[in-house]
């Protein structure tokens, strides 16, 4: 009985840590991902962060659309703006100079990790404090949380593992009393 436990616990604690370690380096491949896609689509090209070049200025942008929105707006700019969306026209009438790229592409996957990476390089120049670096934060965060999650995960087993010799020193002891 002792045993099964124990070992349903050990699986327990491998799915637990496995699914935090794949939790969080898919928050790391986000930004990283769309990082790659904004720089391979030359995004950079007409826009900037935190000033307005050809397009507006992309800080913020999840603040002032909505997910679905930018998805459409992203892929295919053109095409949302035939359906008659205010906020396209509006924002079309503004910058019509040069209208924006079709990106069809991209799948709404790869939007949501570009407007990821928007909101994190954003965030980290108008904070000022880390201007050129060239990976986003969150991958050191990431690292310091998969190195916290890997000593604790040693601790288990270690725990677990002493637990268990004790149980076997224990058990003759047991076999003599019956
Ligand atoms: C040829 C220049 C050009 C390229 C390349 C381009 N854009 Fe744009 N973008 C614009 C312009 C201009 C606008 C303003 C609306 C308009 O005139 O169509 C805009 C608007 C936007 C908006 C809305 C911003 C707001 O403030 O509401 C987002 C988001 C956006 N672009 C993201 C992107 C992304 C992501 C890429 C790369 C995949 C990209 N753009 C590539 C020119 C460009």
């Amino acid at each position: 009985m002792k045993r099964i436990k124990e070992i349903s616990q050990v699986k327990f604690f491998a799915w637990l840590l496995f699914s935090a370690i794949s939790v969080s380096t898919s928050w790391a491949a986000d930004a990283q991902n769309g990082k790659k896609l904004y720089e391979s689509n030359n995004c950079g090209s007409c826009h900037a962060f935190n000033k307005k070049i050809i397009g507006p200025a992309l800080a913020g942008i999840h603040d002032r659309h909505s997910e679905e929105w930018l998805i459409q707006w992203i892929r295919n700019n053109k095409k949302l703006r035939e359906t008659g969306d205010a906020e396209a026209l509006k924002l079309y009438a503004e910058y019509q100079s040069s209208p924006m790229n079709v990106y069809e592409n991209l799948s709404a996957d790869d939007v949501k990790d570009i407007v990821a990476y928007i909101k994190l390089e954003a965030n980290i120049k108008e904070e000022g404090v880390i201007t050129n670096k060239e990976e986003p934060q969150e991958e050191s965060q990431s690292n310091t949380y998969l190195t916290f999650l890997v000593i604790v995960f040693f601790i288990l087993v270690l725990v677990l593992t002493r637990v268990r010799s004790r149980s076997r020193r224990i058990a003759p002891k047991y076999e003599n009393l019956n």
